[in-house]
């Protein structure tokens, strides 16, 4: 999917529908002379990542943070509309930059609410909410795939809310979709990275991604992993 990042959106348009709408594009090259050479990660197996006991992959997971904070990771719902919005309103530029190819991207309401309520079929999404629980309890991160056509193979995004980096809601979001990818018996796990992110790159890797070769001229890294059993 050339010049799109990630294509993760296709078909998205009103409540869950598949349809023929564009998928959201990236102009490229990037802007503002962003560099899109990295120092690549380690080849690595693409493999399921080892177990971590730490980090269990069952839903809904709930941890606290050394610093307090209740965190809970489950799959989204209808209701999570507002949670959803606002959560898109404090993304701040660089990571939907990151996350969209571009650093002013918006999703209009229509395709929130088309995001809240996934059709099990072509997509599964995970939230990852902090704080206490209840009506307030505001959106940290979001993860999700989208099963392609022939229903082998999941593409996933993930998008941490600035303020909340770092806290490992990343690692257990990814490593969640992960196991619902398995446990749905999908093959393949694959996204679409900015070759400038070398966070996510090098994050990806830790968890047995393998990072394909780099196309001339193309800034996206396609990573994938095989979920062999
Ligand atoms: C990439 C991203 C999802 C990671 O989320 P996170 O909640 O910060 O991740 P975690 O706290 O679980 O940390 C994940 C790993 O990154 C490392 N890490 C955390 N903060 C870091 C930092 N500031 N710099 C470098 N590495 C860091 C952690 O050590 C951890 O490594 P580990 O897996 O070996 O333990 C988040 O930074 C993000 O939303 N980025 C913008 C969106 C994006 O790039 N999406 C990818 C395209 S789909």
């Amino acid at each position: 999917m050339r010049g799109a990042l990630p294509g993760h959106d296709r078909g998205l348009s009103g409540a869950g529908r598949r349809t023929t709408a564009k998928p959201f594009m990236a102009r490229w090259p990037l802007r503002g002379g962003a560099s899109c050479r990295i120092l690549a990660p380690p080849l690595m197996n693409a493999d399921s990542p080892p177990p971590d006991p730490a980090v269990p992959d069952d839903l809904p997971l709930a941890w606290n943070d050394p610093d307090g904070t209740r965190f809970l990771v489950r799959p989204i719902a209808p209701g999570d509309f507002e949670r959803v919005r606002t959560f898109q309103d404090e993304l701040s530029f660089g990571t939907r930059y990151f996350r969209f190819g571009r650093g002013d991207f918006r999703y209009a309401d229509e395709q929130l609410r088309g995001l809240c309520s996934p059709d099990p079929a072509q997509r599964e999404h995970l939230v990852a909410l902090a704080g206490e629980e209840g009506a307030e309890q505001p959106m940290a991160g979001s993860a999700r795939y989208i099963v392609s056509d022939d229903g082998q193979e999941g593409e996933f995004t993930i998008v941490v809310l600035d303020r909340w980096q770092g806290h490992g809601l990343g690692r257990r979001l990814m490593r969640a979709l992960i196991a619902l990818a398995r446990r749905r018996g999908l093959q393949r796990l694959h996204g679409q990275i900015l070759g400038s992110n070398r966070r996510m790159l090098e994050f990806v890797a830790r968890l047995g991604f393998a990072l394909e070769p780099e196309s001339r001229g193309q800034p996206i890294r396609r990573v994938s992993l095989a979920l062999r059993r």
